[in-house]
């Protein structure tokens, strides 16, 4: 399938989720890349990864961009040429990025009944509302909770952050699609707008800084 769907999420941010159907020879067909990137590419042993890997370019293209483009810091964070901003997500059949002039994050997670067993290595204070109880509601909450540590991170990318101790999730309903997090960091606290969305059965989520 070629692009699943685009969101403009205010004037100046796009995200744009692929969903890999392709095959890889397919997808290596479409894709130019510059020689570090193939070389990457090339080391990479999972071919569900390649797919998400080149799925991404073709989203680039979307947006009349290309490899050429698209750089990485020495931590893995992605970078453009130009003031906008990118972050970008694979899971097993959607691939995502998200294009800003804000600092953005953004993530996609399968929803998997095992997030229950490791949920007291990124949940805190977060379980004050949620009911485990309520199995399916509380995979789906975990999940966003995830995701928006995970989105979170990707924005402020440093050493020593726990998702358990330092990103806190504030309440909310899945009907919402929206909550806020704080990060509490190096002796600040900075807000975040988290936005979420399921997309079959996997759950979406992205974060501006407030
Ligand atoms: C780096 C990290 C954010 C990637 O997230 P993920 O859910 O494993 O994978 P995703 O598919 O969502 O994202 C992968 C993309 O994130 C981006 N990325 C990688 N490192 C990054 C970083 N340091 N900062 C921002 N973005 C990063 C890349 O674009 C990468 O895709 P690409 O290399 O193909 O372009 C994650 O592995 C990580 O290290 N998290 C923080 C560590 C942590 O505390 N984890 C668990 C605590 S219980």
């Amino acid at each position: 399938m070629p692009l699943y769907q685009t969101i403009q999420c205010n004037d100046h941010t796009q995200l744009l989720i692929w969903k890999i159907t392709e095959s890889l020879t397919d997808l290596e067909s479409q894709v130019e890349m510059k020689p570090k990137t193939q070389l990457r590419f090339d080391n990479m042993k999972s071919e569900l990864h390649k797919r998400a890997f080149l799925s991404v370019r073709m989203l680039l293209k979307e947006i009349n961009l290309t490899d050429f483009d698209l750089h990485y810091d020495s931590s893995g964070k992605p970078y453009l040429d130009g003031d906008k901003h990118i972050s970008i997500t694979h899971s097993h059949q959607f691939a995502a990025l998200i294009i800003s002039d804000d600092f953005i994050g953004i993530d996609i997670e399968l929803q998997r009944d095992k997030i229950q067993r490791i949920a007291d290595k990124f949940v805190d204070k977060e379980f004050a509302y949620l009911i485990p109880k309520k199995t399916e509601e509380y995979i789906k909450k975990l999940t966003v909770i995830w995701g928006a540590k995970e989105a979170i991170f990707k924005i402020r990318n440093e050493k020593g952050i726990s998702f358990k101790d330092h990103i806190e999730v504030n309440s909310f309903q899945l009907s919402e699609n929206v909550t806020t997090a704080i990060l509490h960091f190096d002796n600040f606290s900075t807000p975040y707008k988290v936005h979420f969305s399921e997309i079959e059965n996997c759950t979406l989520v992205y974060a501006f800084v407030l």
